[in-house]
């Protein structure tokens, strides 16, 4: 093998940023991989709009991605086309079926893919003898698929909390610092700076942290986790309130993605809102920064931070599993693939088992028996003098139960976009 070769799919701002990277890394690349890094082909839907590279002449351009996976000159296909419009990866799992069944190894940013699809991947690409990598699919660059497959190996993951959407930080931490600020325009400057997804309700839904947490869980506790495991809310019905409880009372607000092994062995998942201790580790990552930690055993606690979004990050990403894939090609490994999502091993916990303290809060427009009806239905410890809003502390409750209370409000004129709820969590319960 004198060059390892690879064919991009998706030639967007993260594809040209993973071509930017290759040119400008020639030298360390070869280095690290043992041989040159050359992209052979790029396959886009179009080349007209200009990417802000020139791809190197190595490379064959063509508006048809099945030509580029299946070349007789490819080692590896890097697949960024993303999800579809309907937020499903159709597209990049044919690609990604199509490159693993014509024995090329598979690199992929795309965690809707890896979250849906990464049981029956691993096991297409172990039958065809090559690799699928997704480092990038959760966390950008930071190395934490590798830590969870190689580093953490010997260890027992009991439980991982993560920031892990980038735009969601960028946009917590701008709210936290500018209170005359809106959602939408905290929105609309994550997405100029490019760490939001297309349709950025993705992000601020809570969708992307699931399908990263899912990815993280899968391989943490060996089974294959779906998105309709977590139990999912986003940040949305956050507002200046929540702010301000935060600062009366030494905490930071997140969006947290919190996964547990549960003693029977089955896997806990929640993605939401978060209060944690602002003098946590956790609460010190601002800005499109991301950071996962992990608790082990008998490791203990690890911690895993960087950039979570961007041309940069992501690419780094992308080239550290090229590298690896490149080594163990060059060295003829016969079953290379680290740690992978066991396909059709299924254990998520029980809702009524896991339970947590929350804060909810209801919109009341200041009309005090709509306030009383709230305190009476979710009975819990109200605070504050209420006004438009009134907010509630719930000790402990099972996130069934909480998700028939949040119906009961719901049929007694509550509507579920005005109500914002809390989780406790890292110390705080
Ligand atoms: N929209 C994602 C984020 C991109 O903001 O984290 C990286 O997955």
């Amino acid at each position: 093998m004198s060059t390892f070769r690879l064919a991009l799919v998706g030639f967007g701002n993260i594809g040209s940023g993973l071509v930017k990277h290759i040119i400008e890394k020639k030298d360390l690349l070869a280095q690290r991989a043992g041989v040159p890094i050359e992209l052979t082909w790029i396959a886009d839907k179009e080349f007209e709009k200009p990417r802000g590279v020139t791809p190197p002449t190595s490379a064959k351009l063509t508006t048809n991605w099945r030509e580029a996976v299946t070349a007789a000159n490819v080692d590896a296909v890097v697949e960024l086309v993303g999800v579809g419009a309907d937020g499903k990866p159709t597209l990049a799992a044919d690609i990604a079926r199509a490159a693993l069944s014509a024995g090329k190894h598979f690199i992929t940013a795309n965690k809707g893919l890896i979250a849906a699809h990464g049981g029956e991947l691993h096991e297409l690409a172990a039958k065809n003898g090559v690799l699928l990598l997704f480092e990038a699919s959760v966390g950008a660059g930071i190395p934490i698929i590798s830590s969870l497959q190689t580093g953490l190996a010997p260890d027992r993951i009991t439980a991982i909390h993560g920031i892990v959407n980038g735009t969601c930080n960028y946009i917590l931490t701008q709210l936290d610092s500018d209170s005359s600020l809106t959602m939408q325009k905290a929105i609309a400057d994550a997405q100029a700076l490019g760490y939001a997804e297309p349709d950025p309700r993705f992000d601020v839904e809570g969708n992307d942290t699931a399908y990263k947490l899912v990815i993280l869980a899968s391989l943490a506790f060996g089974q294959e986790l779906s998105v309709d495991d977590v139990s999912l809310d986003g940040i949305t019905k956050l507002g200046p309130e929540e702010g301000a409880y935060a600062k009366a009372n030494g905490l930071a607000v997140k969006l947290l993605a919190s996964a547990a092994q549960l003693a029977d062995g089955s896997a806990s998942l929640v993605v939401g809102p978060a209060f944690i201790p602002a003098t946590h580790v956790l609460a010190g990552v601002r800005d499109v920064f991301n950071a996962v930690l992990v608790e082990a055993d008998p490791i203990g606690q690890t911690m895993y931070f960087g950039r979570g979004a961007g041309q940069g990050s992501t690419g780094s990403g992308l080239l550290a599993d090229a590298i690896f894939a490149a080594k163990l090609q060059k060295a003829g490994s016969p079953d290379p693939q680290p740690l992978r999502i066991p396909r059709g091993m299924r254990k998520p916990a029980d809702p009524n088992a896991v339970e947590h303290r929350f804060y909810i809060r209801v919109r009341t427009e200041g009309d005090s028996a709509k306030a009383d009806q709230a305190a009476a239905l979710i009975g819990g410890r109200k605070i504050g003098p209420g006004g438009a809003t009134q907010a509630f502390l719930v000790e402990r409750i099972s996130l069934s139960a909480l998700d028939k209370l949040l119906g009961k409000l719901s049929a007694a004129g509550f509507p579920d976009g005005a109500i914002c709820k809390v989780r406790f969590a890292l110390g705080t319960t």
